[in-house]
């Protein structure tokens, strides 16, 4: 309802194509973790949970650009997302560029027409742009990729990557704290800054965020190779295909598990000093462990 809201406002008087395209892959039905946590750490902070309500709409937008970008032929190439066919079968590859491109500023514009103090809204907006960006989701997204038929690319190995001198598991820990870890954690920190939470209390949350980041994207591994694409929404069996550098393909899906485990104990270790206020994020890490999509 609040996104709903808030495109159409942002989308007023827009081409009517690219409007349907947004409209179709950003009240698609996703899980809505990030603007979830975002309302729910605001909460573990002591705000109160509308005021982070506009930073929530934004976290959800840039994931679902990411999304749209990330399923393109050029990416991942996948025909299916959340269980329809993604933007650019749905559309066209122009369309589904553009209607990722036009949520990124979507995200900025509802963090400023939010309810937050003037600063408060300077920080959410830096927090964002850090982690969508080119040192966090973007930068791990050109990683990702390049480990792809890395070898066939280039035969002396080099692919031209900053992190290519680092090991399998380096470089593994370093594109899933990036790609997927950034987002996770600047949501819980979106909601922080909305309660107007102590640095404390912010390194507190940010600590568990850091731990479900990596914790989720693991599980999204497992689910690749375990799962089934009635279950996920999305075609499964992919990544090896693909090459990818994956949990499951380093450690095997036994360790990936435990590790899984061990970072979602790390974010509950994290959550401790807020007592039964951080309630709801210790059960959305459980649900992180255990989940089927
Ligand atoms: C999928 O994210 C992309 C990854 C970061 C692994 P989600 O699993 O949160 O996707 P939706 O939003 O529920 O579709
Ligand atoms: C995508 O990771 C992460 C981002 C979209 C930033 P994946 O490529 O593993 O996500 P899925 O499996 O397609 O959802
Ligand atoms: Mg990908
Ligand atoms: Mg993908
Ligand atoms: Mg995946």
């Amino acid at each position: 309802m609040h996104l709903k809201q808030r495109l159409d406002r942002f989308c007023e008087s827009a081409p009517k194509r690219l409007v349907q395209a947004v409209e179709y892959s950003l009240l698609s039905p996703g899980k809505r973790l990030r603007p979830v946590l975002c309302l729910m750490a605001c909460e573990t902070a002591q705000g109160d949970f509308q005021q982070a309500m506009g930073n929530a709409c934004a976290l959800e937008m840039i994931h679902c650009y990411s999304l749209i970008h990330d399923d393109l032929p050029a990416m991942d190439d996948d025909d299916l997302r959340r269980g329809r066919p993604t933007c650019h079968r749905q559309f066209d590859e122009a369309t589904a560029i553009l209607a990722g491109d036009a949520l990124q500023p979507m995200a900025f514009e509802s963090i400023l027409e939010g309810a937050l103090s003037p600063s408060a809204m300077v920080e959410s907006c830096k927090t964002l742009a850090w982690a969508a960006g080119i040192q966090g989701m973007v930068g791990g997204q050109m990683d990702d990729l390049l480990e792809e038929n890395r070898a066939q690319m280039h035969p002396s190995g080099l692919s031209g990557s900053q992190v290519d001198q680092e090991s399998p598991e380096n470089r593994l820990g370093s594109i899933h704290r990036r790609k997927t870890g950034a987002m996770i954690e600047a949501s819980v920190l979106l909601g922080a800054i909305a309660a107007g939470a102590t640095t404390e209390c912010r390194s507190a949350l940010g600590r568990y965020g850091r731990g479900i980041g990596i914790a989720f994207q693991i599980v999204d591994d497992l689910l690749d190779v375990e799962s089934t694409c009635e279950k996920t929404g999305k075609a499964t069996g992919k990544d090896a295909a693909r090459g990818k550098l994956t949990f499951p393909g380093v450690y095997g899906i036994a360790q990936s598990r435990q590790m899984a485990k061990h970072w979602v104990a790390e974010s509950l270790a994290a959550l401790e000093p807020f007592g039964k206020r951080a309630e709801g994020l210790g059960q959305i890490a459980k649900y992180i462990l255990e989940r089927h999509s």
